[in-house]
C-alpha cells in the first residue's frame, strides 16, 4: 500500500473493487495519512460502461475491520463442463415452455425485453444463473431496470426504458411492444426495485428438469 504525505490521486477507469462503486463510470482513489482508502466514482454506468444520465455518485471510505465477515461468494466452477446431448435437447424444450424465450435472445440480433443469453455460460457460473431465475429482483442487470410510467390521463404503463430524448421515452412493454411516450403526457415516473422479471419461474419444474434447463443455460457461448 502507497502511503503518501499529500493525497495521491489517480484515475482508475473500469475498475471493479467487488461492491463499492460497482457501477461507477469513472472513480477517484486516493490514500489517506492513515492509510485508509477513499473512492470517490461519478455517475453510474450500464454493463458496458455506457454511461446512463443520472445524477448519482458517491464517496466511500475503506477500513480495514477484521470484524466483519466476507459476505460468501458464489462458488465459479472452473472445470470445463460437458453436458450430454439429451440434457441440452431437453434443456432447450423447458427454456420455451417455460417462457424464457418471450424475453431473451440467444443469439444477436432481436432487443427483447431481457438481456440476451447469448454468452451466458461465459459470464455466470451455473450457481449465479440459478440464483438469478429464482430470485431475480437480486440482482437487476444494470440499464435493464423495469420503470413504470402513469400517464396525466391515468393509465399506467411498466416496461422498459430502450431510448430517450429530449421529447420523448421509448418504453418496452412485456411482450416486446415499443411504445413513443412523449414527456409531456407523463404524470410519474419510477424506477422499479423489483425485476421486470417472474419470480421463480423454474419452481414448477422437477430438480431434474431444472439441471436440463441450467446445462442448456450454461453452454450457451
Ligand atoms: C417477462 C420477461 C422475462 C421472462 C419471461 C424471463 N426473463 Fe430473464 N430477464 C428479464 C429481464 C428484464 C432481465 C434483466 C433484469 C434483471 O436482471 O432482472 C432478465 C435477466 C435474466 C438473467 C440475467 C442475465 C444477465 O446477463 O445478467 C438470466 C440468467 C435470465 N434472465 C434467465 C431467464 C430464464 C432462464 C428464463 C426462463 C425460465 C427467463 N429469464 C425468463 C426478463 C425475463
Amino acid at each position: 500500500m502507497i502511503l503518501a504525505e499529500q493525497p495521491v490521486i489517480c484515475l482508475l477507469p473500469f475498475m471493479d473493487l467487488q461492491n463499492v462503486g460497482k457501477e461507477g463510470v469513472l472513480q477517484d482513489l486516493t490514500f489517506g495519512k492513515d492509510g485508509s482508502l477513499y473512492v470517490a466514482t461519478h455517475g453510474i454506468a450500464d454493463y458496458w460502461y455506457n454511461p446512463i444520465q443520472e445524477s448519482t455518485g458517491g464517496f466511500y471510505k475503506l477500513v480495514y475491520d477484521p470484524q466483519q465477515k466476507v459476505k460468501t461468494q458464489y462458488q465459479r466452477s472452473v472445470k470445463q463442463e460437458t453436458f450430454s446431448s439429451s440434457s441440452l435437447e431437453k434443456g432447450k424444450d423447458l427454456y420455451k415452455t417455460t417462457a424464457c424465450f418471450a424475453c431473451h435472445a440467444t443469439e444477436d440480433g432481436q432487443e427483447l425485453l431481457g438481456p440476451t443469453l447469448k454468452g451466458l455460460g461465459n459470464r455466470m457460473s451455473r450457481e449465479e444463473i440459478y440464483e438469478s431465475i429464482m430470485n431475480p429482483s437480486a440482482i437487476i442487470k444494470p440499464s435493464m431496470e423495469g420503470t413504470k410510467i402513469t400517464l396525466k390521463d391515468g393509465k399506467v404503463l411498466l416496461g422498459r426504458i430502450v431510448n430517450s430524448n429530449e421529447q420523448q421515452f421509448d418504453l418496452m412493454l412485456i411482450g416486446n411492444q415499443v411504445l413513443q411516450i412523449t414527456r409531456n403526457e407523463i404524470a410519474t415516473f419510477e424506477t422499479q426495485k423489483k425485476s421486470l422479471r417472474y419470480e421463480g419461474l423454474i419452481k414448477i419444474l422437477s430438480k431434474a428438469d431444472q439441471e436440463s434447463l441450467l446445462d442448456y443455460l450454461q453452454s450457451l457461448k
